[in-house]
Formats: C-alpha cells, structure tokens, sequence
C-alpha cells in the first residue's frame, strides 16, 4: 500500500520503518529539514534499538523515503498516519496544534479518496475535528473528495518500540465505515502471524482506549510507590509483596514495580489530558487526581533519602562539599528520552541542596547536557563517576547497573552508600559485601535504611 506518516518522531518513524518492513511504500514527512535531511543520510534523530537497521534497510530498498515536501507525500498517498506531538498545553489538556495543521495539510493537497489515520494520542472527538479541518480546505478549494478518518492509537514502548510494533498485545481501530476497517485489516494483517490482535470499535472508543490504558498503567506505579513507601514505615518489603499479589491472575506481576516516579513523553501528559477531558464535561477524575499528585511527590523521595542520609539539617545547603554520583538519566531503560524524566526532578533538588552532582548514561547525556548544562558532570563509564562520591544514586534501571563491579564500587566510593530507587539488588548480599544499601520499600527485608 502507499503510505504516508506525517512526524518522524518516536512513534512516526518506528511505524514507518515497520510498515516499509512489511513491504508497503512509506513516505515520512516532517517540518523538521535538519531532521529529515540527516534520515536521508541514516542519521536516526532518537535512540531506538533495532531501527537505524530497519530504517537503513528499507530507505536502501526503496519502500522508505524521507521529505519536507508534504504536497508530493499526500498526492502519493491512500493513507496517511497523523503522527505528530501532542504536548500538553498550559491547562493540561492535549495541544492538538500540530494534529490540526496536518490535518489542513492533507486537505489542501489531497487529489482523491484518502484515509487519514490518528495514530498521535488525542482526546475523544479529535477525529472529528481533524475532519472538520480537512473538510474546510476541500470546501475552500472548492472540490468534494471522499475520505475516512481513522483513529489507530499507538502502543509502543520506546526502548522496545520494534518489537512492540511488530508484534503487538493488539492493534486498536475506531472506524465509522466497514470499507475502511477492511484496508486497515489488510496493512496491519503481517503483524498478526501469530493470533488476530485486531480490535475494531468506534472512534470515539478508540480514542478513549488509549488514554484508558495509560491511566490504569500509572495507577498501577502511583499504586504501589504508595505501597512500598508504606511498607518502609511498617518494616515489611515490597518486593515479597509484589510476589504475594502478582500471582493472583486478576492482578498479574507486570508494572507492580515501584521506583522513582513515572516520567516520559507519555503517563504524565495522557494522565493531565485525561483529567482535563474529564473537567470539560463536568467530571471529576479522582482518582487521576491522587495518581499525579502520588507520582509529583514520590519523584523527591530519592533526593529525600540522600539528605537524611548525609545532609547536614541545620545547615544552609545541607550537601554542601557533598558527592553524589547517578547512575541514569533517561526516564527508562534502552532510549534517550529525557521528556519528564525522574532524574529531572531528583539531580534538581540535590543541586539546590548544594551537592554535586556527577552522571552517568548510556544513551541519555546529550539530552540531559540540554537541561542541566556544566551544572553537572557527565560520563560514559559508570564507575568513573564514582571516585571520591559520598554516595550512589540509581535512577534508572540500564542492564549494565544489574550486575556491576561491586567490589570496584566499593573501592571508589568513598562512603559505600548506595540509594537504589529500582531495587537491583539483593539487600542481605549488599549487607554482607559491606554496603549501606538503601532501596526502596524494603526495610522489612532485614536491612535498616539509616537515617530517618
Ligand atoms: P516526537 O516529538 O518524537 O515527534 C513528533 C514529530 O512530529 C517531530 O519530529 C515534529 O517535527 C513532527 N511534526 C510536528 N508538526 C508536524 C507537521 N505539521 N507535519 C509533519 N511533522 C510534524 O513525538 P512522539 O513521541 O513520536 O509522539 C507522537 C504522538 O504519539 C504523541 O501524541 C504521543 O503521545 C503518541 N505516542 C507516543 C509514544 C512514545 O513512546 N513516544 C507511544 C505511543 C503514543
């Protein structure tokens, strides 16, 4: 099929990649030259495992183009997939700008019958205002094409987005028109080798679907971040907890995990968007309240831990002449996303405490370079961060920290303290190799946590 996907962004492209993967004729189109000039060469814009190969591959074998020129990609075009930002605007609510001025774009150029898929998350009744767009170009053109407007909500999990694409839980189309759920049918059908995923609804269903999983999935962390600071003031551990309530079937083990808070380009800015739809009909969210405010404070409890751990109270700056090396910057593991990262809100508040801040990533520093600048001090290897550090903060939860060198971090560190906010470790092991292990939620795991 001839493909057009407005965004190369993280889902933009990644759907594109796939769609040419499977054999379709896919045209990317973005506003951003720099962006677009430098695919045209292989320079992929994000981290992403697997795609600069699929990208490459593809662009090589003539299924994938990239371009500026967004009259060429509609004409081109039978479909064409909306995937652009939807950030959040002052109140909250989904900032459908960049939705809408495709959408108008496709109106303008369009020869003939299209189909205009919403893949970006936007609130219930988008779908038709995208078609009130391109319905107010063809009238201004004077002309009367046919076209369908389609909301296809994304799933993917950046760090895991090929894969996730490829073979998805499931694949969400709200359509008004059985003509058009039968070619959606067909594009996806290759990603369906093993079960038929596809769930047709309507569109306003299908808008409110992604929203819907979005929210319980941050429920779920704001859940049992309050869970696991509990079980730190009544001296039990989280992680037999977990075990004890994830093997029921109705509750499952996955996002059961608790953690610095949730960050990303999503669960904050879906949850806010969700609250705002909600208010705009004279409903209250609230339970997505509780959920946001949960999520704001459990971002301080790590840079909380550290300052009863080593802060000085009565002093001004309580870190002052303090070290503090992180481990991970990027709101979760394999990407550089630092959108609303926790490592944001944590690095933040030990600056102001009057610490020093040394980093580390693998992927994430010439995003976090663009937030804190030489207010800190970055590095490639883990452990050389780590010389003359009061203490070890881990932030995010990279493979390489799972199993690291613990007796090179012994030796480096100068206090063996370590702050653990993914619970990597073992707390007795950590115990017997020396450490003041700190983790999360588990203090009944037979290890003090120190401080208050
Ligand atoms: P992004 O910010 O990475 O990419 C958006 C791209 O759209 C940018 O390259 C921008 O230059 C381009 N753009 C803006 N206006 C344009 C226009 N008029 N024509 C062509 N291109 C234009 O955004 P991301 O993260 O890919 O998100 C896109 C949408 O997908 C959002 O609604 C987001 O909520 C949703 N989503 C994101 C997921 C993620 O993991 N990042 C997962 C699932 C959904």
């Amino acid at each position: 099929m001839k493909i057009c996907v407005f965004g190369a962004g993280y889902v933009g492209l990644v759907a594109a990649a796939c769609f040419a993967e499977s054999g379709n004729n896919v045209i990317t189109v973005d506003v951003d030259q720099a962006k677009i000039e430098g695919l045209k060469q292989g320079i992929i814009p994000i981290y992403e495992p697997g795609l600069k190969e699929l990208v490459i591959r593809n662009q090589s074998e003539g299924r994938l183009s990239f371009t500026t020129d967004i009259e060429a990609a509609v004409k081109a075009s039978l479909i064409s997939f909306i995937a652009v930002g939807t950030p959040p605007g002052e109140d909250g609510s989904a900032d459908l700008q960049y939705v809408l001025a495709v959408g108008r774009s496709i109106g303008q150029h369009m020869q003939g019958y299209k189909i205009i898929v919403d893949k970006s998350t936007v609130p219930v009744g988008t779908a038709d205002k995208v078609r009130a767009a391109v319905q107010a170009e063809l009238d201004s053109r004077g002309v009367g094409f046919e076209f369908d407007v389609v909301s296809n909500p994304e799933f993917l999990k950046e760090g895991a987005a090929i894969d996730d694409f490829m073979k998805p839980d499931r694949v969400v189309i709200g359509t008004d028109n059985v003509r058009t759920a039968e070619i959606m049918k067909e594009l996806y059908e290759p990603f369906m080798r093993k079960h038929n995923r596809m769930i047709i609804m309507d569109i306003r269903s299908a808008e409110m679907t992604k929203y819907a999983a979005n929210a319980m999935l941050a429920t779920r962390i704001s859940f049992m971040n309050q869970i696991a600071n509990l079980c730190e003031r009544m001296n039990a551990d989280v992680a037999a907890v977990r075990e004890g309530i994830g093997s029921d079937s109705r509750i499952g083990y996955d996002f059961l995990f608790p953690g610095p808070g949730y960050g990303g380009s999503c669960f904050p800015k879906d949850v806010k968007a969700l609250i705002r739809t909600a208010d705009e009909c004279g409903y209250e969210m609230l339970l997505l309240n509780a959920v946001e405010e949960v999520n704001e404070l459990q971002k301080h409890v790590l840079a909380r831990k550290v300052l009863d751990l080593l802060g000085d109270s009565g002093a001004d700056k309580p870190l002052a002449g303090k070290t503090v090396a992180c481990w991970g910057l990027s709101f979760k593991p394999r990407t550089d996303d630092m959108r609303e990262a926790p490592s944001l809100t944590i690095i933040e508040e030990l600056l102001a405490n009057g610490a020093q801040v040394r980093a580390h990533d693998p992927e994430a520093i010439k995003e976090a370079r663009k937030t804190f600048g030489d207010r800190i001090s970055y590095s490639t290897n883990q452990y050389e961060i780590l010389s003359g550090a009061d203490a070890l903060v881990i932030i995010t939860d990279w493979s390489e920290y799972r199993n690291p060198d613990f007796e090179r971090i012994m030796a480096d560190l100068k206090e063996p303290l370590i702050v653990d906010g993914r619970n990597l470790y073992k707390p007795d092991r950590m115990q017997l190799a020396g450490f003041r292990y700190i983790p999360l939620g588990r203090n009944g795991s037979g290890i003090s946590a120190g401080g208050k």
